[in-house]
């Protein structure tokens, strides 16, 4: 038999570089440099005058991290041989050359990048970014409530994990002891609607609400109505939307996958509710059941022995029960300009 054709995405590759990732949440950058890994390279960021900035963590004399330098207000110090540079990138003194000596061109930083901070997080495009940053309007409605999840590393690698969001057949065998036990294991048409390299798969079934209080009362039934909304913006971001239509209930949660390292990648997640009331007790076990779930996934996916994510149809062994997971690895594709015709 011919070997399968694998097309394998780790978590380093070039293309990656021109998409928007999330790096930090707003309120872990201040004026000190934070060093932080994207793609297998290292930058630094910090917070001048209310902005995020962000450079690449070396500096161009001989390579060592800018985030050990010295940070003053108009400019960096490097901590090796006390080159400075502006933070618009361009080196303004070489102390080992004297007062006036002319600067080499080359003695530039890499950056800075273009930063962008949203739903209290802080996302970076490396190059001219290809897909815009995902739109969650329940985060500025008023009737909402926010809670952020912990920041999870995972030794996986970024493509799986977001395969893994969007996997609903996993539920009853990976979920049991949350919420998976009563979860159909078949299962339904999902429906698809696709729109450049992002797409939007809703579905919508019965299940049984035991968190609902008038269903102890009798007021609402048992098993009710939900709409599960997934969606899509390459290349790793993600948000599902439960609509819980007997109650009027929206929990959205929106989870975006950083790959940081060869095969580590970091998960920022948050959850946005309309049926909390404020509070922030219920938030809080809100968010750490959120946390479990998470675990639950973490135990399958850092157990993996792959090499890379399989971009390729022949990848994987796909049936019509994975068609969303199958949309999400063919507009990946599309995203990253692979040629898609043999899909
Ligand atoms: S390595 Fe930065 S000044 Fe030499
Ligand atoms: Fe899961």
């Amino acid at each position: 038999m011919a070997p399968r054709e694998q097309n394998l995405l780790d978590n380093r590759d070039e293309r990656l570089s021109s998409f928007y990732h999330v790096v930090a949440k707003s309120v872990d950058i201040d004026d000190s440099p934070t060093p932080i890994s994207l793609l297998g390279k290292d930058y630094v960021f910090l917070r001048r005058e209310g902005k995020v900035i962000a450079f690449e963590d070396r500096c161009p004399h001989r390579g060592a991290p800018l985030s050990i330098g010295k940070f003053c207000d108009e400019y960096v110090e490097c901590g090796y041989h006390g080159w400075k540079f502006g933070f618009d990138g361009g080196c303004i003194e070489i102390p080992a050359l004297g007062k006036d000596a002319s600067i080499p061109k080359a003695a530039t930083l890499s950056g800075p990048f273009a930063v962008v901070e949203r739903y209290g997080l802080v996302f970076i495009a490396i190059d001219e970014p290809k897909a815009e940053i995902i739109e969650i309007e329940e985060f500025d409605d008023p009737n909402f409530d926010v809670g952020y999840l912990e920041t999870f590393d995972a030794r996986q690698y970024a493509a799986f994990l977001a395969d893994n969001f969007l996997d609903v057949a996993h539920f009853p065998f990976v979920h049991s002891s949350t919420f998976g036990d009563g979860e159909e294991k078949v299962v339904e048409d999902f429906e698809i609607v696709e729109e450049g390299t992002s797409f939007t798969a809703t579905y919508e079934h019965s299940f049984s609400n035991r968190e609902d209080p008038l269903v102890h009362t009798g007021e609402h039934e048992l098993v009710q109505r939900r709409r599960l909304t997934y969606r899509f913006v390459p290349p790793f971001q993600l948000t599902l939307r439960i609509d819980f239509l007997a109650t009027g209930g929206v929990n959205t949660i929106a989870f975006f996958v950083t790959p940081s390292a060869e095969r580590s990648s970091r998960l920022y997640s948050l959850l946005i509710r309309n049926d909390l009331g404020g509070s922030k007790l219920a938030m809080g076990e809100a968010v750490a059941y959120e946390e479990k779930i998470i675990i639950e996934d973490l135990a399958v996916q850092e157990a993996y022995h792959a090499k890379g994510f399989p971009l390729s149809a022949t990848g994987f062994v796909s049936t019509r029960a994975d068609r969303v997971t199958s949309t999400f690895r063919r507009k990946l594709r599309e995203a990253l300009g692979e040629d898609i015709s043999d899909e």
